[in-house]
């Protein structure tokens, strides 16, 4: 799937507040959110009542694109535990 991969794009990556990869990507891309704490702010991605499990897709999400400048086909979860925002 390429990155325009509308199948990708929709992905709910937050369920409790129905935040999209689409929405995600386009902050951290376009809004030029660098942390997460930026994230939440731009997106209300993380801040659910599940008390932010999508955390662990959001940080790599975000730390690929820092590093690469594109975003991961497949998103590897981090299971080392909550980040610190
Ligand atoms: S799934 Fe994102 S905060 Fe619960």
């Amino acid at each position: 799937m390429s990155r325009r991969d509308p199948r990708r794009r929709s992905e709910i990556i937050c369920r409790c507040n129905n935040v999209s990869r689409e929405t995600l990507e386009d902050a951290i891309a376009q809004g030029g959110c660098q942390t997460l704490n930026e994230i939440f702010d731009a997106t209300s991605a993380g801040v659910g009542p599940c008390g932010g499990s999508c955390r662990r897709k959001i940080g790599p999400l975000m730390e690929h694109f820092l590093k690469t400048g594109e975003f991961p086909e497949k998103i590897v979860e981090d299971l080392r535990g909550k980040e610190n925002p």
